[in-house]
């Protein structure tokens, strides 16, 4: 297994075994527990990596696209990556970005245009001069939404889809610790939605894991992107301090699945933050027997629960001394989920604490992060 040949490479065709909500009724918002099965094909992963999968497009948006492009969807294709030959609804099911909107389909319809007026409009928008009114169209219109606004363009029909860009994997951390679930990986997947043009959609991967592929039914090619270094320490006495709102919280279900499993002296503390604790708090009979059991030091942060936020950074400061000294004493400091906000104000809690409780000034406080990232104590897996 230690060689195993699959990779970004060769990946391998994987099934759901069984998915349930982590929310609950009454939640704004939706987190799945998926497990795949990999009884027939195993995978070879630690705690920390992620799984790669191929989403495939939402057969209805399929539908409304090939209608658009006035087709059936037997017709054959040749993909422009491989060169194979497959039916348009193939084609649009598993290789093609229907997300992304680029001028060269713009130019593409420009030149089939048979309506003057709609040609102008189409020449109005891919004048040099006129580049922010491009960009402007291209981020608030997808190809479905050409397609219908130029419904009488006949462009032909592989000519259409050679501009579609390839459909890329997403990437969920691993949750489950290999040791505990010998045949399985978990994962812990938000499902992204939003409006476009005033119709529901929803993210690609999430909603292809989320809802559309049928357990035990639906294949899917998956592989294993191993994490550079967000990993357990080799050392089991390690303290190591988690940080991670969210779905942040899936390497760390695996870390301590793990680390209980091994029986690592080590200790652990948990950093954990959602909306509401009555409806977001995901693993929470998990979490809460660990913490029981001794296994876990715990802090928890709903930030909607009330009236100002609540983030996992605050209870990070609020503890300020005690998490210093285990820093001081070794610990390891992870940080897992959103790149945008959270990580960023997490870094900063940490600045301001190690400023706070060492004394440092603002320089100081830099150099002792920079020396705990340096020596691969600070570790992040943001996204
Ligand atoms: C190493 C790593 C680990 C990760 N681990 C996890 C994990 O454990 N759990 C998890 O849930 N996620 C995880 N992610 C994030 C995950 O890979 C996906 O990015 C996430 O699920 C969203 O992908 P999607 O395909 O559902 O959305 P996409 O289809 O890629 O959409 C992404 C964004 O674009 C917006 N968008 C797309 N099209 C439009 C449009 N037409 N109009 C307006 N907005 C639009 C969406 O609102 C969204 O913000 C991880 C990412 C990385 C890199
Ligand atoms: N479009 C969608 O449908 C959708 C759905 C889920 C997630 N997402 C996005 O997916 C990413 C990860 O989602 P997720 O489910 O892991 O978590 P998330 O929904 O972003 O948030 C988890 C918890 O973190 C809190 N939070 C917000 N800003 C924070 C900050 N600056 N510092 C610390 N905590 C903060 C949230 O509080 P508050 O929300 O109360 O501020 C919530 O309690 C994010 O980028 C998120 O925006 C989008």
């Amino acid at each position: 297994m230690e060689n195993s040949p699959v990779s970004r490479h060769h990946s391998v065709a994987l099934t759901i075994k069984e998915r349930y909500l982590l929310t609950k009724e009454g939640s704004s918002k939706q987190t799945f527990h998926v497990i795949l099965d990999l009884t027939q094909n195993p995978l070879t992963f630690q705690p920390g990596d992620s799984i790669a999968i191929y989403p495939q497009n939402d057969p209805l948006l399929i539908d409304h696209l090939i209608n658009a492009m006035r087709g059936r969807g037997n017709e054959m294709i040749t993909d422009p990556r491989s060169g194979k030959n497959l039916s348009l609804r193939e084609f649009l099911t598993h290789k093609a970005n229907l997300a992304r909107l680029t001028s060269s389909f713009l130019k593409l319809f420009y030149a089939y245009e048979p309506s003057h007026d709609k040609k102008n409009r189409l020449g109005h928008l891919l004048e040099p001069s006129n580049r922010p009114l491009l960009i402007q169209y291209l981020s608030s219109h997808d190809p479905l939404d050409l397609f219908r606004e130029y419904q009488e363009t006949t462009v032909p029909l592989q000519e259409l889809c050679s501009q579609f860009g390839p459909i890329l994997p997403r990437f969920y951390s691993v949750a489950s610790s290999p040791s505990v679930y010998k045949e399985e990986a978990h994962l812990t997947v938000a499902l992204f939605s939003f409006t476009h043009q005033g119709e529901q959609r929803y993210g690609v991967g999430s909603h292809f894991l989320c809802s559309l592929a049928i357990p035990r039914e639906t294949s899917f090619l998956s592989y294993v992107q191993p994490a550079t270094h967000f990993h357990l320490p080799a050392d089991d006495a390690t303290p190591i301090i988690l940080v991670g709102p969210g779905t942040g919280i899936a390497p760390y279900r695996a870390f301590l699945q793990e680390r209980i499993a091994r029986r690592a002296p080590g200790k652990n503390w948990l950093f954990f933050g959602e909306r509401n604790r009555a409806f977001d708090y995901l693993y929470e009979e998990e979490i809460e027997g660990w913490k029981k059991k001794g296994q876990l030091k715990l802090d928890l942060a709903f930030s909607r629960d009330q009236q100002e936020k609540i983030y996992v950074q605050h209870k990070m400061l609020e503890h300020a001394k005690e998490l210093f000294h285990w820093l001081e004493s070794g610990a390891i400091f992870y940080v897992c989920g959103d790149a945008h906000h959270m990580a960023k104000d997490v870094d900063h809690a940490l600045h301001t604490l190690v400023k706070q409780e060492a004394g440092l000034n603002e320089l100081g406080a830099k150099a002792y992060v920079k020396a705990l990232r340096a020596s691969k104590r600070y570790l992040a897996d943001v996204y």
